[in-house]
């Protein structure tokens, strides 16, 4: 289930962040910025449940969030857009999957795993800036449910057409939020146009 969100201010945020003269502060700053208002989308549909309160004046029902939420960042690129969710939602609890994606293979190979425990319903949304080939995010995604999420969403700030299919025919249950689908992968499976590595803009290792 894609839904492509198209709001003005995240696509002027988004052509900051493809363009290669946006430098790893900057690119930083905009990748919490775009999560963020990807956060917000994603989030709308949400369950909620009725609570009794005491305003100063009277008592009322109110609404509050029905399941424990989980943020879980794949690593490492992910963690760029920890910030952009915790501004969103700053009493999530956060979950590590460490996953990359094998040079000469583009296979997934998940190297570490930390998530929350005694969780109540809980509610799993997977960040990852990139959905190219799509097996990183499919495979982080078999791993939360396997670990008992009982809703998964994905966040991913670019997608390729390839890697939406990957998603919807092993997790069509899945609801993946992104700021564009992109034309296509490369030769060397990145997304064309793109932005690049993302791991690497965010953290400067080439
Ligand atoms: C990038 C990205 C995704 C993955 C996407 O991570 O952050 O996790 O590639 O590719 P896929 O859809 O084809 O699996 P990378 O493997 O470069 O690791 P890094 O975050 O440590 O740089
Ligand atoms: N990972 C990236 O960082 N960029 C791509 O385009 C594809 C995978």
């Amino acid at each position: 289930m894609l839904h492509e969100i198209h709001h003005p201010l995240l696509q002027h945020k988004l052509t900051a962040l493809r363009d290669r003269r946006t430098g790893c502060k900057e690119f930083r700053e905009l990748a919490s910025e775009i999560t963020l208002l990807l956060a917000y989308e994603a989030l709308k549909e949400v369950a909620v449940d009725d609570c009794e309160i005491e305003t100063p004046l009277t008592t009322m029902t109110g609404k509050k969030l029905r399941n424990d939420l989980v943020i879980v960042p794949v690593l490492r690129a992910g963690v760029g857009m920890l910030d952009g969710m915790l501004t969103l939602v700053p009493t999530a609890r956060v979950g590590f999957v460490g996953m990359y994606r094998d040079p000469e293979t583009k296979e997934p190979v998940e190297y570490y795993c930390k998530l929350p425990e005694n969780l109540v319903h809980p509610l799993a949304i997977v960040i990852d800036p990139m959905l190219a080939t799509g097996g990183s995010l499919a495979a982080t995604v078999d791993l939360l449910k396997r670990s008992g999420m009982d809703q998964v969403l994905v966040i991913s700030i670019l997608a390729a057409p390839e890697g939406v299919a990957v998603m919807t025919e092993r997790h069509p249950d899945v609801p993946v939020y992104t700021a564009a689908v992109d034309e296509r992968l490369n030769d060397h499976k990145y997304i064309v146009p793109g932005l690049g590595d993302a791991g690497d803009r965010l953290y400067g290792t080439k």
